[in-house]
């Protein structure tokens, strides 16, 4: 029987009980429940790096603007739709402040998570033209948009941007909208697996092609705000969150309150349409909606049967937090900093147990520390590593399920794991270098 951190006994039967064949082709959700299982059995902590979700307590000003909507008896009326009237001043009053973008109102819109965001913008998005049948994402990815997408029996394309950064995106990009089956665009910036960030550069090339070809590019800014190299912090002063929005006017953007402000369990998110896109006309839209114009079937054929709008006090709670960051009195992005420090942290204690980080420049810059990282080790594919990693008292994700093509990396999280357990941390991977000797 092997030496490991987590008694080995304990692990493989708690692996075979699961019936999970590999590890490290197994789905956040199976992960978390085996790693639960083998806790629960063994007494020892895991250092946890499979899910992504918030590690730090909602924003106060959010909680209270939401009980404040309670009392007032929010919970008997249905919401408008389209979000009500202060929250879509706030949400582009947001994209001033923070992006410096010129959105109007009408086209600022809460959804039921930035999942909802997404949903209800490829179900439109497949069906604005006869001919045109197919999502590009740029992966790595998040992979629930992929299940979105066959949940609703639609199409998409995909290609790992890592070998393609700066000018080489031109050309990669151009050859499949060149195809003239791409209606939509779709990447997450900073990016959630790789945490790459996207230079302006390369933001222009996605918008000036957008433009040319006539898609729809879709910026997940789940993580707004949260490259920490730079400070995007101070309402309405530079620098602002980089943007495709500078570069095209057909756009919409996903902004998330999950982890930027720690508000996952009310699932608020917000979807913002370009100016240009909400007034858009697309005659193929009459198929299935009341009107061409592609935001008022946003919001009247598709948010509506959707959901009906999203939870009202959710919205008065996100308005008290939008307001309080517009006006300058919440510093949003130092409160999440924690992931950052933590991040680098973690990367050294696994570069100097002989891992390499995956994902690890930004084109001329070393990659940023933030709320996720990718890590490989010499002469391993990231199955094999999580496989093993498991009985080291670690567990994570495979960078498979992301659209990664690179099959020897594994995704990290950072959000949950607590600075006293960097002490196990570095043990645990010193025991794994000692046991896999690299050649
Ligand atoms: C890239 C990305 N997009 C969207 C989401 C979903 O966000 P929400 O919780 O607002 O639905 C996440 C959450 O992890 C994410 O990482």
């Amino acid at each position: 029987m092997k030496q490991t951190p987590i008694n080995f006994e304990i692990v493989s039967n708690k692996i075979s009980e699961s019936g999970i064949n590999s590890v490290g082709k197994a789905s956040i959700r199976e992960i978390k429940k085996l790693v639960d299982d083998i806790e629960n059995a063994t007494g020892d902590k895991y250092i946890r790096m499979e899910m992504g979700v918030p590690g730090l307590p909602p924003l106060e000003v959010g909680v209270q603007g939401q009980i404040d909507a309670l009392k007032k008896g929010v919970a008997s009326i249905y919401p408008d739709i389209s979000g009500i009237k202060p929250l879509k001043t706030e949400i582009s009053r947001f994209v001033k402040m923070f992006m410096d973008i010129d959105v109007e109102e009408e086209g600022c819109i809460p959804t039921v998570g930035s999942m909802q965001g997404g949903f209800a913008a490829f179900l439109i998005l497949s069906r604005i033209h006869k001919n045109r049948d197919t999502t590009l994402f740029i992966d790595p990815g998040f992979p629930v948009h992929k299940m979105q997408h066959r949940l609703l029996g639609l199409k998409y394309d995909s290609f790992d941007v890592y070998n393609y950064r700066g000018e080489a995106l031109r050309d990669k990009l151009e050859s499949y909208l060149k195809t003239g089956k791409i209606h939509s665009i779709i990447y997450s910036n900073p990016n959630n697996p790789s945490w790459i960030c996207f230079k302006d550069a390369e933001l222009k090339i996605i918008g000036e092609l957008a433009t040319k070809y006539d898609v729809v590019v879709m910026e997940d800014l789940a993580y707004f705000g949260m490259d920490f190299r730079k400070n995007y912090s101070i309402p309405g002063v530079p620098p602002y969150q980089p943007s495709v929005a500078n570069y095209t006017d057909n756009y919409i953007l996903f902004i998330s309150s999950s982890k930027k402000f720690s508000y996952a369990g009310e699932r608020i998110g917000m979807m913002v349409l370009s100016d240009g896109l909400y007034l858009s006309k697309y005659e193929n839209l009459l198929e299935h909606y009341p009107s061409e114009v592609f935001g008022y079937a946003m919001v009247f054929g598709t948010m509506y049967p959707l959901s009906s709008g999203t939870s009202h006090s959710a919205q008065y709670g996100l308005l008290a937090m939008l307001k309080a960051a517009n006006d300058g009195e919440l510093d949003f992005i130092e409160k999440v900093k924690d992931y950052g420090r933590k991040a680098e942290l973690m990367k050294n204690i696994f570069i100097k147990n002989g891992f390499e980080i995956v994902y690890h420049t930004d084109i001329d810059e070393p990659i940023a520390h933030g709320f996720y990282f990718t890590f490989s080790y010499p002469g391993m594919s990231g199955e094999v590593l999580l496989d093993e990693l498991i009985y080291y008292g670690i567990s994570a994700i495979s960078l498979l399920t992301t659209g990664s093509e690179r099959e020897e990396g594994i995704r990290a999280c950072t959000s949950l794991i607590k600075y006293e357990q960097m002490t196990d941390l570095e043990s645990r991977l010193s025991a794994f270098k000692q046991n896999h000797p690299i050649s």
